[in-house]
């Protein structure tokens, strides 16, 4: 039987968000139905409701969720109902030539749900990122839900399905961030706070937090950073060399996605150093670097995508270091929201006024 539940709908490009009642189809093979506990506002988000994403309107927003698998569909032995799980939107298949060569987290093979959401009148919904979580329940398949510890709360536990992964990942993943490493993180937002807190919690002993708003500096120094920047009145390159006794970083976290922070990046880090590109670019923009800086700088020049995440390692593994102290997820909280309040939520994001808004059921 089908059920009912309130979910919101991004109706058309830049038209307002709405909450609807929608329909979700039992669990088919290999799928789960989750009653989603908290779910993130997001950037992605709101590029999907402005048809920068993809133009299979209407979306079901929402993708930085968490909550209780309420039923599973044959075959499904990962999961179980009554299990709190955070869902992903990179479920591996396991199969591909990434996964083959034990590079899963370049699987772009993605198992989603094969069933549709449906409003009232049959139209389908496309879920945002496969998911679809800014709803009292959502139908995804079973490899997208991972277990974590189901004290942890869940506003907390929901992030990091997405944003705070990909910076966590882009420190201790993709730039493998080591004890007594010097880290610059250039943007910080929520992806380079994630960053920020990510090197922390790797050990780093220098962590220098740049960005051209104080208020942003001020929140990346309760995350762990040492030393902050403001790159609007004063060089960033010449900073971060100053602040690491001429050399330059180890690892530079570039969480903008622009040409000139990363041409910054580039020339902030030391010899040998890597560069990490977690800030997502558009596709007009272009760098132009001098060839025999790339080859005298050595190093390497790295993106990441997703964090580098396997879900299943380390969804777990953050949470588990949250419920112990170490890794303060609450701090990317700033406020919780109900279902109606998703579009307030945009234009406090557009204004820098919030790390994360999320909607609790
Ligand atoms: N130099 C330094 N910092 C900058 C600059 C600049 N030229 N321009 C913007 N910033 C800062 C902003 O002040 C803000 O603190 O970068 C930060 C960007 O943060 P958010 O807009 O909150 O974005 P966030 O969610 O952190 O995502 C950052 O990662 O996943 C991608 O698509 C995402 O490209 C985006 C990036
Ligand atoms: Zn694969
Ligand atoms: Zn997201």
């Amino acid at each position: 039987m089908a059920q009912q539940v309130q979910a919101v709908i991004a109706p058309g490009k830049n038209e307002p968000v709405r909450v609807e009642t929608i329909q979700i189809p039992d669990p088919g093979p290999g799928e789960a139905v989750v009653k989603i506990q908290a779910c993130g506002v997001c950037h992605t988000d709101l590029h999907y409701k402005q048809g920068g994403i993809s133009d299979e309107f209407p979306f079901l927003l929402g993708h930085e969720a968490a909550g209780v698998v309420e039923s599973v569909g044959e075959g499904v032995t990962d999961v179980a109902p009554g299990d709190f799980v955070i869902l992903n939107w990179r479920a591996v298949c396991g199969q591909c030539r990434a996964c083959l060569r034990g590079r899963p987290w370049y699987c772009f093979n993605t198992h989603n749900a094969k069933q549709k959401m449906t409003l009232l009148d049959g139209t389908e919904l496309s879920p945002a990122l496969g998911i679809g979580a800014f709803a009292e329940k959502t139908l995804v398949a079973s490899g997208q839900c991972t277990k974590v510890d189901p004290e942890v709360a869940p506003e907390v536990a929901g992030l990091l399905g997405c944003g705070v992964m990909a910076g966590i990942g882009a420190a201790i993943n993709t730039g493998q961030v080591g004890r007594g490493d010097s880290v610059a993180v250039i943007g910080c937002g929520g992806v380079g706070d994630a960053a920020v807190a990510g090197s922390r919690l790797a050990g780093a002993a220098k962590i220098i937090a740049v960005d051209i708003d104080d208020r942003k500096l001020e929140t990346a120094k309760k995350m762990g950073a040492t030393h902050t920047v403001n790159s609007r009145t004063t060089d960033p390159v010449e900073a971060i060399r100053a602040l690491t006794d001429g050399n330059g970083a180890d690892v530079v976290i570039e969480a903008v996605g622009r040409p000139e922070t990363y041409e910054q990046a580039f020339y902030a880090r030391d010899l040998a150093g890597t560069v990490v590109l977690v800030g997502v670019p558009t596709p007009d923009m272009k760098l132009e670097l001098p060839l025999l800086d790339v080859f005298g700088r050595g190093g390497s020049l790295k993106s990441s995508w997703y964090g580098d995440c396997l879900p299943s390692r380390d969804f777990p593994m953050l949470v588990d270091l949250h419920q112990q102290g170490r890794l303060d997820l609450a701090a990317f909280v700033t406020e919780t929201i109900g279902l109606g309040d998703i579009e307030q939520a945009f234009a406090r994001m557009h204004d820098g006024d919030v790390l994360r808004s999320v909607v609790v059921f």
